[in-house]
């Protein structure tokens, strides 16, 4: 795969990404003390955490996510397009990325802006995005699941290491400004999930405009909605044929996909990794 190195995160080689670029937002992007950033490693629930904003953003008021594809409502920082959207997107700003913590726009360090992290059991990253990437053109095939498991491991994937992004952002958990959320609490509550959002938000949401959040941010919904499904996603970049955004939208699925010894091999390097990290996790 053609890549571009930016200190040792990869990316593939598209129009939309440089190293000039990545450059700029870590050390010129002004994050603003009303910014809200969603932060995560890829296929965490990104597009999830985004519809959930964008929805409480409009107190519950689905025109918006049905009207304009994701990523014009929230711009992608470290992509050349997302960045100038960025740019001149009137405050107060929903924005995204999927940088790890080292190469996040620095004016984060003195400023209020609000980033919500989400992560996800990282069996189900590493599935998930083995389905995505069969999709990306940018991308080579991503062959076995046993291959593909090992690039994941060694960190050597888009993004860099799962372990990485997740120790390095979690140096912020004790600060006012970033709230840490799991996949799995989405999916256990999604409603508490939007209520505890809403708190750090410090937005009021009435019990019925809740309800239009949790319902119009449901898997179907979602899935339904072409504004948020991928499938305006250029076939330049993807090949809708081959790959889903919305695939499953369960927890558990790397039980259907890993054997018993490729999951033991996983916990070991993920017990190696993630030894002295003081947060407990529903997957642990
Ligand atoms: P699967 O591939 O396991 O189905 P990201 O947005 O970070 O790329 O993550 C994509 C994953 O989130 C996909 O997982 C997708 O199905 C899942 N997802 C997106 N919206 C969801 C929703 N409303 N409910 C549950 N899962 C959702």
């Amino acid at each position: 795969m053609a890549s571009i190195t930016y200190k040792g995160i990869t990316l593939p080689v598209v129009d939309y990404y440089s190293v000039e670029t990545l450059s700029y937002v870590e050390n010129e992007f002004q994050l603003l003390d009303d910014d809200v950033v969603t932060v995560t490693y890829p296929k965490s629930g990104t597009h999830w955490m985004l519809e959930i904003l964008n929805l409480i953003w409009r107190d519950g008021d689905p025109s918006w996510v049905q009207n304009l594809p994701v990523w014009e409502r929230t711009p992608w920082l470290e992509n050349t397009d997302g960045l100038k959207l960025a740019l001149k997107y009137p405050p107060p700003r929903l924005l995204t990325t999927h940088l790890p913590f080292h190469i996040f726009p620095k004016s984060f360090l003195s400023s209020k802006a609000k980033v919500i992290y989400t992560l996800r059991n990282p069996k189900d990253v590493l599935i998930s995005l083995y389905h995505f990437c069969k999709g990306l053109k940018m991308m080579e095939d991503p062959g076995i699941v046993e291959d593909f498991m090992e690039s994941f491991l060694h960190g050597k994937l888009p993004y860099g290491s799962w372990f990485d992004h997740v120790k390095g952002w979690m140096v912020m958990k004790d600060r006012p400004n970033i709230f840490f959320i799991t996949y799995e609490e989405l999916q256990q509550d999604l409603r508490h999930s939007v209520e505890r959002i809403c708190q750090f938000l410090g937005k009021e949401l009435n019990s019925q405009q809740i309800s239009s959040v949790v319902e119009n941010a449901s898997f179907h919904k979602m899935k339904d909605n072409k504004m948020s499904n991928f499938s305006l996603f250029p076939d330049t970049y993807f090949d809708h044929t081959k790959g889903k955004m919305m695939r499953k939208g369960i927890s558990g699925d790397w039980k259907n996909h890993l054997t018993v010894a490729q999951s033991e091999r996983f916990d070991q390097v993920y017990q190696e990794n993630m030894r002295g990290v003081s947060m407990t996790f529903p997957w642990d």
